[in-house]
Parts: C-alpha cells; structure tokens; sequence
C-alpha cells in the first residue's frame, strides 16, 4: 500500500518541493493514511520530517521544522510491517542518514536480509528500512548502480525512490510490481505511485513497467530495463485535469456519493444500448460472445460482492457458466482456464494488487481479460485486453458505494449483452432494458427515504452485534451491506445466506443480537419467511427491508423499511443504496471517521 511522492526542480523557490510533496501526498492518501513523512536535501545533508497521522498532520509540522529543498521524497503510508508510528513512517534512512528511501510495497525476504548485517543497524520494525542498508552497503559513487544492486536481492512487490546527499539533484526509482508513474515538467520532475497525483501539473508521463529503473533530474530522466539497458520510453501528454473536491454541502464524502448515485447509474448507462434492439452495446468490446464458455470474474471486496452478483446474471441471462473468485486466493488454486473462458477483473481503483496478480497469472494461462475499472490510466486499464469503464466519478470516501452499484449496473449490461448474442429474444431484451432504464428513478425514491433509514439506525445502533441475512441476489447484497457496516461503524456484522442459519449460525441468535433481513427478490420470499420465523422464534430482534406492497414479512420484522419494487436480478441496485444509508447513520451515531475509516486504504496496493 502507500503512497510515494517525489519532486526535484529549480531550487529559487525554496518551498516549492515541500509544498508540491504534501500536495501530491494528499492527493494519495487514499492509499493509506496513518503516518506521513518527508525527506530531501538541505545544506548537503538529508533533511527529513515524519508525522503520525494523516497528511495536514505533516504539513502543520512542516509549518515549525526545516524544510527541504533539493530532490525530495514524500510518503503516506498504510501500515504493514510495524505498528503505525513516527519511527516507522517513512521515509527510511541508513546508519548515518547519508541516504533516504520511500518504498511502495511488501518486501518478502526481509527478514533474510536483515540477517545479513552483524551490527543490528536497524531502528524500525519495517521490512523497508533494510533497503536503505542495503543501497548504502551497495554504494561507491554511482547511486543508480547502488540501487540496481540493491534491489536484484529483493524478493516481493516494490516501488521505491531514492534521494542521496551527493546527489542533490537526482531521484532513482524503479518498480517491481508496484506502479510508478514519472512526470516530466518544464525544467522539473515529479515521479508518484499513481499519475493522478500530479492533477494540476502540465506533465508528460510515463509509467515505469516491471523490473525498470530510472534516474530523474530536473532536466532529465533515463529509464533501464532489469539488465540495466537503457531505454527509449515514451512520454505521453495525460490530460489529469485538477478537479477541485467538494463535499457539496453533505457531512461527508460517504453520504455525498450516496446521493450521487442517480446519476452515476445513469452515466453507466448512457450511450450503452439500444432500445430497438433491446440490447446492451459496449464500444470497447470486439468480440462475439458465441466463443465464450466460461466467465471467471476475479475482484476483490466490494468488487467481489459485485462478481458474485454477476456471475448469477450471466448464468441466469446468458446462461453462461460463471463463478466469481475472491483475487487473493484465485492465485493460489492453480486455476483451470483456457482460450474459451473470459476473465472480467473488477477493480474500483485498477490498483489492487491481489486483483491484477489474478489478473496476471488469468493471462499467462491465455486467458482475455476485460479490466472493469473506474480509474483511467490505472494498472488495470494498461494491462487488460479490454477496459469498460464504471463512469461513476471519483470515489473519495474509502468505503465503496457508488462504484459498487456502477459496477452492478455495467455487469448487468454485460449481461444482457453477452444474452442477446446468444439465445435472449428482443423482447425480452427489450423488457429487461426496461428495468435497468428505471434504476436511477427507483435509487432516488431510496433516497427519498433516507428519514425513516436515518430513524431505524439510530434505533439499531446500541447492538454490538448483526447478523445480515439473504437469499438469491439478497445473500451477495448482504455480504456487501454487512461490509459497510463492519468497515465505518466498526461494529460486528456478519453476513448469512438465510437457509445456512440452522446449520450452525443459529446457535447466536437472541436478544442481544440484531438481524437484517434483505427480502427483496420474489422467487424466494416465503423461504426466506421461514428462516425469519426461526430467528424470531429466538428473540433476536429483526430489521426488514422489502417491497412496497408487500405484507409477508409483516409477521416478523421489529422494524420495515419499503423499497421500491424492482425484478429479482436488479434488486440489489437500490437494496445496497438503503443498506448503504443504514451504515452511514449507525457510524454517525458511533461517531467514527466515515470518510477514512481506522486500519483501511482505498487502494489496497500489497498482496
Ligand atoms: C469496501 C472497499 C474495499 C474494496 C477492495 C477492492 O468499501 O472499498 O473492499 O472494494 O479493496 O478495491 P478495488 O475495487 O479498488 O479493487
């Protein structure tokens, strides 16, 4: 995870490195937030700063310490070896600060490494700190050389940069199965773990593939291959314009993009099908789906609550075989895949480090892989055989919302595309088109009852403990609401296909524990009636959200909440928009940091 930021340019403007880093810092603390750090060269010497917290945290500390000028790195970080502390922020440094690197990753065999030197220099608990030992062991004169040496003994995932007091106006990066992206300005460079961080700079760019390296100067940068071969590589114009963020009058980022999802939905769909045909349509796709025989969907978290609702819509639409597969142990099972079988890799960011090592051992089995992504020029979108973009707009509150119901509404189409092309007549094309038009109509009539919602979180909220329960569509659309419960409120909140209760899960029911039943779909309602009776007949309280209309449940439910009716294979769309309001009042109510909740990063960038 984390994030690395690194500037040099013309040393007149004595703040301008300082300021540009934290600037792009913040830009990245998506990545992780619980400390920050700086360090560039002053006077010949290394000059660092290293704050707990998040990003402002540094900058109000910068405000009272000196400030460097020369090439400077900057990181934000998630923590992963050592408990978030000053000591283990980045930047590291060697035995006499001669040197100082921000790393981007996991470093496998540090332990190995460290073994290497006899006199215990180390002052962290990180795996990272042993690469600046390392670069310094390396080091007779040539930095670039120092670190290509150092780096061959690594073993795992890696972006770092580099800054040396003898150097005072170069950074060596490189990346091993970590992005990172190098911006070449008018006289400066910037290099950062994802090029959005330079919104606002009017840059060239190019993203540095597995195994390069470069040497970055204000003037200019030379990338290498692994063998140390200098290369030709291209600098592209990104347009990365700077968008300014704004909570738009709601109390946070959350419940901003909550709102926004009428129109996110519609985004998705725009330009997307045609009615006459009574089909859905995708520019960027070019293949028949007659040749398909399995879809494999592989995500991550939310992105795989999003597979898994997919994969029963192209099985129940296209009647295609499909199963979707958490990324991080896909790796691992040595899985079955040949020329006949599609891969759809779902990734809000297109960061996710298990998503594309999935992703990658997918294609070196041979398989084609649409990258279904939200962010452009991320490592999905460069390494996929086709991109379909989410179209939902920035996702600045860490827990997902709207790109999970951009991701549903595209998988649906995906859906319906891949369903015409093989046996689904027009017409029920057409009617099924139909449904998927109305979503940001029936997601609006959600909001519209955010008050009752509001009302019944507050109520729930003195519970330690939930059990969210769904059959069909509903038991996906329970693991997803029951994620963003445990992630902003930090409450307990486990997720159950309602049939599984009574082979174990019932043994916790009771009055100390709240239920929430998700019963929006209709070919299994009077089953799900059952498994609720069994709960209520145990005392747990249960909170209902169902249809309007519909009666069933009221025999049951402690608490309704009525959502507009919609078919079974779409009910998930506005289910998650009410389920997504309940967790954001329980975690007001709790009092929590909703937009950036504890332990979590949006981009989750180690295996
Ligand atoms: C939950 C959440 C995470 C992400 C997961 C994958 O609210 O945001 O579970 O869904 O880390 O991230 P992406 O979609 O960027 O690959």
């Amino acid at each position: 995870m984390c994030g690395i930021f690194g500037y040099i340019g013309p040393s007149a403007d004595k703040a301008r490195a300082s300021r540009l880093c934290l600037d792009g810092l913040k830009k990245l603390e998506y990545r992780g937030y619980d400390s920050a750090g700086i360090a560039g060269i002053l006077d010949g010497k290394i000059q660092s700063s290293k704050q707990v917290g998040k990003v402002a945290l540094l900058e109000e500390l910068l405000e009272r310490s000196k400030v460097p000028t020369g090439a400077t790195v900057a990181h934000t970080r998630w923590a992963t070896h050592g408990a978030p502390s000053t000591g283990n922020a980045h930047p590291h440094f060697d035995t006499d600060k001669s040197l100082a690197i921000v790393h981007n990753g996991i470093i496998e065999n540090f332990q190995g490494l460290k073994n290497q030197f006899q006199n215990g220099p180390f002052k962290t608990d990180t795996d990272s700190e042993v690469i600046a030992h390392l670069i310094s062991r390396a080091y007779s004169g040539d930095l670039l050389k120092a670190v290509k040496e150092a780096v061959e003994l690594l073993e795992g995932s890696f972006a770092l940069a580099v800054v040396h007091q003898d150097h005072p106006d170069e950074i060596i990066v490189c990346a091993h199965e970590s992005p990172l992206a190098i911006g070449k300005g008018d006289d400066e460079c910037f290099i950062a773990s994802d090029a959005h961080a330079f919104k606002g700079q009017n840059l060239q760019v190019a993203f540095l593939s597995h195994g390069e390296m470069a040497r970055c100067s204000r003037d200019h940068v030379q990338v290498f291959n692994s063998r140390g071969k200098a290369l030709d590589k291209p600098f592209l114009s990104l347009n990365l314009k700077d968008e300014i963020l704004s909570k738009n009058g709601f109390d946070h980022y959350m419940l901003k993009e909550i709102h926004e999802q009428p129109q996110t939905l519609q985004q998705a769909l725009d330009g997307r099908y045609s009615d006459e045909f009574g089909t859905a349509q995708f520019e960027e796709l070019k293949f028949s789906a007659q040749k398909v025989k399995r879809i494999l969907i592989l995500g991550c978290g939310t992105s795989w609550h999003a597979g898994l609702l997919g994969a029963s819509l192209f099985e129940s639409l296209a009647r295609i075989s499909s199963q979707a597969e958490i990324a991080s142990e896909f790796r691992y099972t040595n899985p079955i895949i040949d020329q006949h079988t599609l891969v759809i890799a779902i990734s809000q960011s297109g960061e996710t480090a298990d998503t594309l090592a999935a992703v990658r051992e997918a294609k070196a089995k041979g398989a084609k892989v649409i990258g279904m992504c939200n962010v452009s020029h991320s490592t999905l979108t460069r390494e996929s055989d086709h991109v379909v973009f989410l179209r939902a707009g920035q996702e600045v509150s860490v827990c997902s919302t709207k790109a999970f119901t951009s991701q549903l509404i595209t998988l649906a189409l995906l859906a319906l595309y891949f369903a015409r092309q093989r046996h689904m007549s027009k017409e029920d094309g057409q009617a099924f088109l139909a449904q998927l038009k109305n979503l940001p109509l029936k997601v609006r009539q959600v909001l519209a009852h955010s008050k009752a919602i509001e009302k019944v979180a507050i109520k729930y909220s003195s519970f330690e403990d939930f059990f969210y329960l769904g059959r069909q569509y509903m038991y996906p659309t329970s693991l997803e609401a029951s994620l963003k419960l445990k992630e902003i409120s930090y409450l307990n909140a486990i997720a159950y296909p309602a049939g599984e209760m009574k082979h174990g899960p019932i043994a916790l029911v009771g009055p100390a524990l709240a239920v929430v039943a998700l019963c929006g779909n209709q070919q299994t309602k009077e089953k799900m009636l059952s498994n609720l009776m069994e709960v209520k007949a145990r005392s747990s309280p249960i909170l209902v959200f169902a249809s309007e209309g519909e009666t069933l449940f009221d025999a049951v439910a402690t608490d309704i909440i009525y959502l507009p009716s919609i078919c079974d294979e779409l009910a998930s769309i506005p289910y998650s928009v009410a389920l997504q309001l309940f967790a954001y009042f329980v975690a007001v109510e709790k009092k929590t940091d909703i937009d950036q909740p504890r332990n979590l990063a949006k981009s989750v960038t180690v295996e």
